[in-house]
């Protein structure tokens, strides 16, 4: 057909994922099987059990995202795949099947950056208009990246420690709530108030970078005081001051970031853009600060990892020319 359909891959941490993409933004099938129950036991995910659960399952989902769009192999253009940042183990298994498959049907194989992947989910809901400007929040970076062509991306701020998701899904811990703890702690935090006024770090600082491992030591410290003198504290309330704390610096450093690098788009990316508290605020910050620029959020489901993106973000790859040989392999820590 005229359409251009690409068969792509997700497998870099805990949920395998294959999805079908039509020219870059329409969906014909993207299916997602998480590990979650397997490594809640553990805290967090571990890498030998992620990349036995990719092998076990890649084959069924490959199969289920073609039987989903009623497409066959003989209608693909190509076949993508993320290469990283990620799990070594878990990367490989997605990548091997996706040389696989290109292989046995002559296919062209187009790597894809995992966070690139996260920033075109934005495709699925907006035609982008370059440059954008995108806040890229997940349980591995936080990242504001100026992307001034189609796969053209500059890091303009990041984290100097933890990423945003990671400080959650440790404070949540904290509280006793289950791998990965954001989803949770964002609920409790709606039935709280921010009582404890914990570190907003390098608010104040002219740069673009974040901070969020004296927050999280802050919230520890807070807790284990509290427990040792006996004292009682409201969930709702720690994780209520938590959020707000991480939403402040969010929000102030995209300020920032919309100051020097004027954008007509806003694309907040990640697994951590499905946050409820961050949406409101920026929402609302943005319609006093900059009501000219168009909010993206993508819809939940293609906030956290997920095959579909990384079809979009294929599209723009392929059509700068960006393949790979069958020499592909994935890189742990990639970078933009
Ligand atoms: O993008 P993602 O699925 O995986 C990575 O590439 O890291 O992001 C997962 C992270 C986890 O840390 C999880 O706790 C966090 O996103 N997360 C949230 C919410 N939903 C997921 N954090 C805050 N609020 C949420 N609603
Ligand atoms: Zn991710």
């Amino acid at each position: 057909s005229e359409h251009e359909l690409i068969l792509s891959f997700e497998s870099s941490c805990d949920e395998t994922s294959v999805a079908v993409i039509e020219d870059g933004h329409v969906i014909l099938s993207n299916i997602i099987a998480t590990q979650i129950n397997s490594h809640k036991r553990f805290g967090g995910v571990v890498p030998e059990v992620a990349s036995r659960h990719h092998v076990e399952q890649i084959t069924m989902i490959i199969d289920d995202a073609l039987r989903t769009a009623h497409v066959n192999y003989d209608d693909l253009d190509a076949v993508a795949v993320t290469y990283g940042p990620g799990l070594v183990g878990s990367l490989l298994v997605g990548v091997t099947a996706a040389k696989t498959i290109a292989y046995a049907h002559h296919l062209p194989l187009i790597p894809v950056n995992h966070m690139a992947g996260h920033i075109y989910a934005a495709a699925f809901v907006t035609t982008l208009q370059y440059p954008f400007l995108a806040l890229m929040v997940s349980g591995g970076h936080t990242e504001i990246v100026y992307v001034d062509a189609p796969g053209h991306f500059n890091v303009i701020g990041e984290t100097r420690d933890d990423a945003a998701g990671e400080a959650y899904d440790k404070v949540g811990r904290i509280l006793g709530i289950n791998y990965p703890a954001g989803k949770e702690m964002d609920t409790l935090a709606h039935q709280g108030q921010d009582t404890f006024n914990f570190p907003r770090a390098m608010m104040h600082e002219d740069n673009l970078d974040f901070s969020f491992s004296g927050l999280k030591s802050a919230f520890i410290n807070t807790v284990h005081h509290a427990d040792q003198v006996g004292d009682k504290l409201d969930r709702a309330d720690l994780a209520a001051s938590f959020q707000a704390a991480v939403v402040d610096v969010l929000i102030d450093k995209t300020m920032r970031a919309l100051e020097t690098h004027p954008v007509k788009q806003l694309i907040v990316a990640g697994g951590v853009a499905a946050n409820q508290g961050l949406r409101e605020a920026l929402n609302a910050q943005m319609a006093v600060r900059f009501p000219e620029v168009e909010m993206v959020f993508p819809p939940l489901r293609l906030c956290g990892d997920n095959g579909a993106m990384v079809g979009a973000a294929a599209h723009i790859e392929w059509a700068k020319g960006v393949t790979a040989g069958p020499d592909l392999n994935a890189v742990p820590g990639l970078d933009f």
